[in-house]
C-alpha cells in the first residue's frame, strides 16, 4: 500500500498542483443554473496533401487553464485547447493522417474508439507515444457514417489522462448517406457526457479514479466541458450527437417533460430506422444520435434519471440535469427525418459461426488479467462470430475494437429497439449474460493485436482487457500466442 503511494506520487509529481484529491470539496449549485452557454468543440482543420489525404495534427497537452466553475481556474489535460478536443469530421472513403503529438510530460497512446483500421494504427496500448514524440498514424476510412471518439489507451493510466482531459469526437460522413440534420454547431451538435469532482478551489478532484470497486464517480457534469450547461436552438429539429465520455457512469438520457424523440444511430451507425423513445441509456464509451423536435420559445431540460429508486447507488442510478435548452422565438424549418435512415439490417449470425465465451468476474476475463505479451484469441479475416458475455459480478460493458457488433440478446431477450443497430460497446448489467454477433475485418496481422475489454476505465486499467489477432483464414493454429516482452509499434 505504502509502496504503491510512493510510486504514484513519484509518477504524479509534476502534478501536484493540478489536482487535489483531500481537500475540501467545491460546494456550488449541482447544475441546475445553466448559466454557462455549451461549448461546442471546434472542428478540426484538415490541412491540405498533394496526395489528397487529410492531415490532422493533434496536440496533447497537459496545463490546460479552463474556466469551468464560476471565477475559479481548473487545471486540465486538452487536445489542441485547454479541455478536451477538436471534432475532426471526414467522409466515408477520404484517407485520414494523423501527427499525434505528445506535449504531456509522459508517455501515452491515442485510440480511436470505433474505428476499423488496422491494428498498429489503433492507437492501443502497444502504439505507445513517447513524452515529445510525434506518432503518425494514417488509414483510409471504410465503414458507414457513425460518431466514433478517440482517447489515450495506455494500461494503467487510461482512467486518469481521459478524466483530465483527453477525448474528442471524429464523425464519419457518407456522402451517399440520409438527409440529415449536419450542420455542425447548427443542426449537429455534440454532447460529451461526463462526470467530475472539484475541489473548493476548482480543481479537478481525482478521488478514486485509480481506486473503489468502479474507479472515479463525480457529482458534477460536465457537458463538453461546459458546467451547468444552457443552449439556444434555432431550427425544428436538432441532431445530438451522444458520448459517455466519463469514467464509469451509466446514464439514461432523456427530458425531464418526458417528451419523446427519436434515435438514428448507436455507436458504429445509422439504424434502418428512426426508434422513437423517451430515455436512451449510454455505458462509458458508447454513443447515440438523437433527433429532437423544438416548438418556437419553449425551452426544454435534458437530464439522466435511473430506473429502479431501490437500486440508487448503482453506478446507472444517480439522477443528474444535463442541458437547458432554449428554443428561440423563430425557428429554421427543418426537412422530415426520412423513414429510412440506410443503415445495414443486422443478418442472423451464419449457421456455424463460432462461438467464443467470456466469463466477467470482478477484474478479470476468463480468470486472466491483461498480459500485453499473450493473444488470448485468434481471429480469421472476415469472421461473423458469436460473442458470448458472462457476467458473474456486479455491472460491467464490454467493448470491441475493430470489430462492429449487434447485441442479440441480454438474458435471453432481444434489446429494446434503439439498441438493435451497429455497435461497439455494451453495458452488461450484473449477472447477466449477453450474446453478441460480431463482424471482423480485413487488416491481417498476426503481430499486432486488438483489445476488447471493459470500458470502466479502472476496470481496464486493472487489467480487466484481452488481446485478439486478425489473421489469414486457415493459419488460425499457426500463430505465435506469445509476443516478444517489450513488444511496442510506433
Ligand atoms: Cu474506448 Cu479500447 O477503448
Ligand atoms: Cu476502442
Ligand atoms: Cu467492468
Amino acid at each position: 500500500m505504502k509502496r504503491r503511494s510512493l510510486l504514484l506520487a513519484g509518477a504524479l509529481s509534476g502534478l501536484a498542483a493540478a489536482t487535489s484529491s483531500c481537500s475540501s470539496e467545491w460546494e456550488g449549485p449541482k447544475g441546475s443554473a445553466f448559466s454557462n452557454r455549451l461549448r461546442i468543440p471546434p472542428l478540426a482543420e484538415p490541412e491540405p496533401a498533394a496526395d489528397g489525404a487529410k492531415q490532422f495534427s493533434l496536440d496533447l497537452l497537459a496545463g490546460g487553464r479552463a474556466e469551468i466553475l464560476p471565477g475559479l481556474t481548473t487545471r486540465t489535460w486538452g487536445i489542441n485547447g485547454p479541455y478536451l478536443g477538436p471534432t475532426v469530421r471526414v467522409n466515408r472513403g477520404d484517407r485520414v493522417r494523423m501527427a499525434v503529438t505528445n506535449r504531456l510530460g509522459e508517455v501515452t497512446t491515442l485510440h480511436w474508439h470505433g474505428m476499423r483500421l488496422p491494428a498498429r494504427m489503433d492507437g492501443g496500448p502497444h502504439q505507445t507515444i513517447e513524452p515529445g514524440a510525434t506518432w503518425r498514424p494514417e488509414w483510409t476510412i471504410e465503414q458507414p457514417a457513425a460518431t466514433t471518439w478517440f482517447h489515450p489507451h495506455l494500461h494503467g493510466t487510461t482512467a486518469m489522462h481521459v478524466y483530465r482531459g483527453l477525448a474528442g469526437l471524429l464523425l464519419i460522413d457518407d456522402p451517399d448517406g440520409p438527409a440529415l440534420p449536419s450542420t455542425y454547431g447548427v443542426d449537429d451538435l455534440p454532447l460529451i457526457i461526463q462526470d467530475k469532482r472539484f475541489g473548493a478551489d476548482g480543481a479537478l478532484n481525482t478521488g478514486d479514479v485509480d481506486g473503489g470497486t468502479f474507479g472515479f464517480l463525480g457529482n458534477r457534469i460536465l457537458v463538453n466541458g461546459t458546467f451547468g450547461p444552457s443552449l439556444e436552438v434555432r431550427s425544428e429539429l436538432v441532431r445530438f450527437r451522444l458520448l459517455n465520455a466519463s469514467n464509469a457512469r451509466v446514464y439514461r438520457v432523456g427530458f425531464a417533460d418526458g417528451r419523446r424523440f427519436q434515435v438514428i444511430a448507436t455507436d458504429a451507425g445509422l439504424l434502418e430506422r428512426p426508434v422513437t423513445v423517451e430515455r436512451v441509456k449510454i455505458s462509458p464509451g458508447e454513443r447515440a444520435e438523437i433527433v429532437v423536435r423544438f416548438t418556437a420559445g419553449e425551452e426544454a431540460v435534458l437530464d439522466s434519471r435511473g430506473e429502479d429508486p431501490k437500486r440508487a447507488n448503482d453506478i446507472e442510478e444517480e439522477d443528474f440535469t444535463l442541458l437547458k435548452l432554449v428554443a428561440a422565438g423563430a425557428l429554421a424549418e427543418s426537412a422530415l427525418l426520412p423513414d429510412e435512415l440506410g443503415g445495414v439490417p443486422a443478418e442472423p449470425p451464419p449457421a456455424g459461426a463460432r462461438r467464443r465465451r467470456f466469463v466477467l468476474t470482478g477484474s478479470e476475463i476468463n480468470g486472466n488479467d491483461m498480459d500485453m505479451t499473450r493473444i488470448d484469441e485468434v481471429v480469421p479475416a472476415g469472421a461473423h462470430e458469436i460473442w458470448e458475455i458472462h457476467n458473474t459480478t456486479y455491472a460491467h460493458n464490454f467493448h470491441i475494437h475493430e470489430a462492429p457488433f449487434r447485441v442479440l440478446d441480454i438474458n435471453g431477450t432481444p434489446p429494446p429497439a434503439y439498441q438493435r443497430g451497429p455497435k461497439d460497446t455494451v453495458f452488461i448489467p450484473k449477472n447477466a449474460k449477453v450474446r453478441l454477433a460480431a463482424t471482423f475485418g480485413a487488416h491481417i496481422d498476426p503481430l499486432s493485436p486488438y483489445m476488447y475489454h471493459c470500458h470502466i476505465l479502472r476496470h481496464e486499467d486493472k487489467g480487466m482487457v484481452g488481446q485478439f489477432v486478425v489473421v489469414r483464414p486457415g493459419t488460425e493454429n499457426q500463430v505465435s500466442r506469445t509476443l516478444p516482452q517489450g513488444h511496442h509499434q510506433h
